[in-house]
C-alpha cells in the first residue's frame, strides 16, 4: 500500500482517503499544512517542521490534537507503512467540520491529515541548466508565515509562471522581493548572499534556515535583510531553496540573464554543502 494517508487515526490508500464535505479546510481553507520528506527513510529535520506546524496552529488558534512526539510517531509509522525510499509526506490540519459559518464553531474537532507518496526528485540536466522565474504582485495576506492551506495566490502565480515558460514565480511586495510561490530566493551580491528577512512577509524555510546556517559555518556571508527586485536583475547569481528543490539556481529573471546565464559557484557550493549534510543525517 504505497500511496497511503491517515485522517484522524485511520490509515487507508490515499485514494480511498475522506474528509467531511462541512470540513472547513474545505470550506473555508481554515487550516494549515507542512510538507516533510525523508532522504533513505530518515526525516529531513522533523522537530523543525514539527515546531513550525504548532507556531502556525498557534497563530490560526487551532489546538493541535497531538503532541509533537506523537505526530513524529505517526510520521515514521506512515514512511514504514509507504516503504519508499524518499518519502514526501503533507500533514494538513484544519479547525473541523461544522456547519459553514464563518466565526469558529465552539465545539469542534480538528481533522489531522498525512499524505505519503514516494519523492520525486528534480532531474539533474535542470540542477546543472538552472531555471527561469517570474516577478509577479505579491498579492497575499501580510501573515505569510503562517502555512496556511489557502494557498490561491500561490496557485495562481506560479501558473501564471509556468505559461510564460518559467519554473517558479517570485512576488514582489513594494519593490521587494518576498519569497517564490513556493520556496525562498536568495541572491548573490559580490561577497554577501542576501535573502529577505523572516518576518510577516514571507514563510521562512526549514531549507533556507539550513542553507543560512550551512554557509556561515563555511564563512560564508550570509545576510537576511530586504532585496529589492532592481538589485535581483544585477545580482551574480541567484537560488531557490525549499523541501522540493533543495538548492537551486535560477538563471534567467523577467526573460534577464542572471550573472553570467549559468549556475553560479556560490549556488554550487551550497548545493554540494547541503548533499554533504544530508549525506551525515
Ligand atoms: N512549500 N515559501 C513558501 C511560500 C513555501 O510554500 C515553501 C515550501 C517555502 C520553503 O519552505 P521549506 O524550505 O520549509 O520547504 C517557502 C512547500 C514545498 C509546498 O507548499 O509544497
Amino acid at each position: 500500500m504505497p500511496n497511503i494517508a491517515f485522517v484522524n487515526g485511520r490509515w487507508s490508500a490515499i485514494s480511498a482517503a475522506k474528509v467531511s464535505v462541512e470540513d472547513r479546510g474545505f470550506q473555508f481553507g481554515d487550516g494549515i499544512y507542512e510538507l516533510i520528506r525523508t532522504y533513505g527513510g530518515r526525516v529531513f529535520h522533523i522537530q523543525e517542521h514539527l515546531s513550525r506546524l504548532q507556531a502556525s496552529a498557534k497563530e490560526i488558534e487551532i489546538v493541535l490534537p497531538y503532541t509533537a512526539a506523537q505526530l513524529e510517531k505517526i510520521i515514521l509509522l506512515g514512511c514504514r507503512k509507504s516503504g519508499y525510499a524518499d518519502t514526501k509526506v503533507y500533514i494538513q490540519v484544519t479547525r473541523g467540520a461544522a456547519p459553514r459559518l464563518h466565526s469558529y464553531p465552539k465545539k469542534v474537532k480538528p481533522t489531522v491529515v498525512m499524505t505519503f507518496r514516494e519523492f520525486e526528485p528534480l532531474s539533474m540536466k535542470l540542477r546543472e541548466q538552472g531555471v527561469a522565474v517570474l516577478t509577479t504582485p505579491d498579492i497575499r495576506w501580510a501573515r505569510c508565515n503562517v502555512k496556511s492551506l489557502n494557498l490561491l495566490p500561490n496557485v495562481m502565480a506560479r501558473e501564471q509562471a509556468l505559461r510564460s515558460g518559467a519554473f517558479e514565480a517570485i512576488f514582489i511586495r513594494d519593490g521587494k522581493v518576498t519569497e517564490g510561490a513556493g520556496s525562498n530566493l536568495f541572491a548573490v551580491l559580490g561577497k554577501k548572499i542576501v535573502t529577505p528577512p523572516a518576518g510577516p512577509f514571507i514563510l521562512s524555510g526549514i531549507t533556507r534556515e539550513v542553507v543560512l546556517q550551512i554557509g556561515k559555518e563555511n564563512g560564508l556571508e550570509m545576510i537576511e535583510r530586504d532585496l529589492k527586485l532592481s538589485q535581483l536583475y544585477s545580482a551574480d547569481e541567484l537560488f531557490l531553496t525549499g523541501t522540493t528543490v533543495e538548492v537551486l539556481p535560477v538563471v534567467q529573471l523577467d526573460g534577464r540573464p542572471i550573472g553570467a546565464g549559468r549556475p553560479g559557484e556560490k549556488t554550487a557550493f551550497l548545493y554540494r554543502a547541503f548533499q554533504e549534510q544530508i549525506a551525515s543525517m
